[in-house]
């Protein structure tokens, strides 16, 4: 009777499988390390006193994963396992293609044959294109990506319906989360990028720790109160909590549900930074730059659905989440890679 998260080394992985664990799940991890460390696996140990079951395989492996599915009682599944470079996506469409919808076919078809009824899946945001309106709720129209991981997303979202039309035991929770930030509160577990961050958090606490000069604030002229970019940053851990609402609402077999996992409220990135300065006591150079393509004005959840349905909120702020962040950066300034 065991809980399966794929992508369980991973930034939201490592953080719902402290919760699990907490909460005396049980849990096996499978990942392959593509975007992680093992070092994780040594951090979820320090924080919980318990050491998952791990299994480095990649998901879309099918002969593995039947393996692993023959030797394991697997109840439920959380799917976190995908790449997620948007700029990279671009580059390497196919790759993205393969990894992400090829990783969830595997998973559907071993629930089919394995006869696993429940699984939450890690959808995104990205998936309600360029919003002509916010708070987005989940009935607003999805589609219009502009770009390949995003595409992904609205994929296996479909992958999943028509799984639920054909397989009406099945109990399927998409989790379209907005922007997370933060990190566990004893500074153990982050998000660690490999390379130059994408994410305007991992930027600024770069910054801080001093390995980049000054964040580039892509434009300032977008139609929001200080002219930058407007986001909804949902604390990891309220994320990893929302997980966890999830896995008790797919008990009472509610088939397909849909969630958006934020907190409702627009957050600039000026915001953002005067709240990293003023939770931190941090100045943050930043200089003003070009748009970023693809980038929109705003993009903030209506999550009151999550709430009527799950009983799940945020209840953590972006104050909260720039002391985590800093935290977590401060005394790993390389990450997972030891010094
Ligand atoms: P992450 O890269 O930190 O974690 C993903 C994990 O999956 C990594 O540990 C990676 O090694 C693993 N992985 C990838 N492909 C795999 C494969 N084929 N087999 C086995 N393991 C594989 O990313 P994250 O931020 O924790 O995101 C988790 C999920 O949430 C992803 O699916 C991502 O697309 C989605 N998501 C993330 C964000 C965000 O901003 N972080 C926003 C919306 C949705
Ligand atoms: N930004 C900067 N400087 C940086 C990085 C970002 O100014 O160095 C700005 C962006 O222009 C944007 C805001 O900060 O206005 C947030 O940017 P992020 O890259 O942190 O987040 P996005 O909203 O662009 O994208 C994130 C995930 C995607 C996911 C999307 C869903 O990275 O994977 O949320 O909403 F699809």
């Amino acid at each position: 009777m065991a809980i399966l998260v794929t992508g369980g080394t991973g930034y939201i992985g490592s953080h719902t499988v402290v919760l699990l664990l907490e909460k005396g799940y049980d849990v096996v991890i499978v990942d392959n390390y593509v975007n992680s460390k093992p070092e994780v696996l040594n951090r979820i140990y320090k924080i919980t006193g318990k050491k998952p079951r791990f299994y480095e395989i990649d998901v879309c492996n099918e002969a593995k994963m039947r393996d692993l599915f023959k030797k394991e009682k697997i109840t439920d599944i959380i799917h976190f396992a995908g790449l997620k470079s948007v700029a990279e996506s671009v580059l390497k469409p196919q790759l993205y293609i393969d990894n992400n919808i090829g990783s969830s076919k595997v998973l559907l078809k071993l629930m089919d044959e394995f006869k696993v009824h429940n699984i939450v899946f890690s959808s995104s945001a990205t998936v309600y294109g360029v919003p002509d309106h916010v708070p987005l709720k989940e009935d607003d129209k999805v589609g219009g990506c502009t770009n390949p991981y995003g595409q992904t997303k609205l994929d296996i979202e479909y992958l999943l319906k028509e799984y639920a039309k054909e397989h009406k035991d099945a109990n399927i929770a998409i989790l379209r989360y907005f922007n997370p930030i933060g990190a566990h509160e004893s500074g153990l577990i982050g998000e660690d990028p490999q390379g130059i961050p994408n994410n305007l958090m991992p930027y600024i606490t770069q910054v801080a720790v001093g390995k980049r000069p000054y964040l580039n604030v892509f434009g300032n002229d977008y139609k929001t109160h200080d002219g930058t970019g407007v986001r909804d940053y949902i604390h990891v851990v309220d994320l990893a909590n929302g997980h966890l609402a999830a896995l008790k609402k797919l008990e009472s077999k509610p088939g397909l549900v849909i969630y958006n996992l934020g907190t409702g409220k627009g957050t600039s990135v000026l915001d953002l930074v005067k709240a990293f300065e003023k939770a931190n006591n941090l100045t943050i150079k930043y200089e003003i730059k070009e748009r970023r393509p693809g980038d929109v004005d705003e993009n903030y959840a209506d999550a009151s659905k999550a709430f009527r349905e799950m009983g799940w909120k945020a209840n953590l702020d972006i104050v909260d989440a720039c002391r985590d962040s800093w935290r977590w950066q401060k005394n790993n300034p390389k990450g997972y890679d030891k010094d």
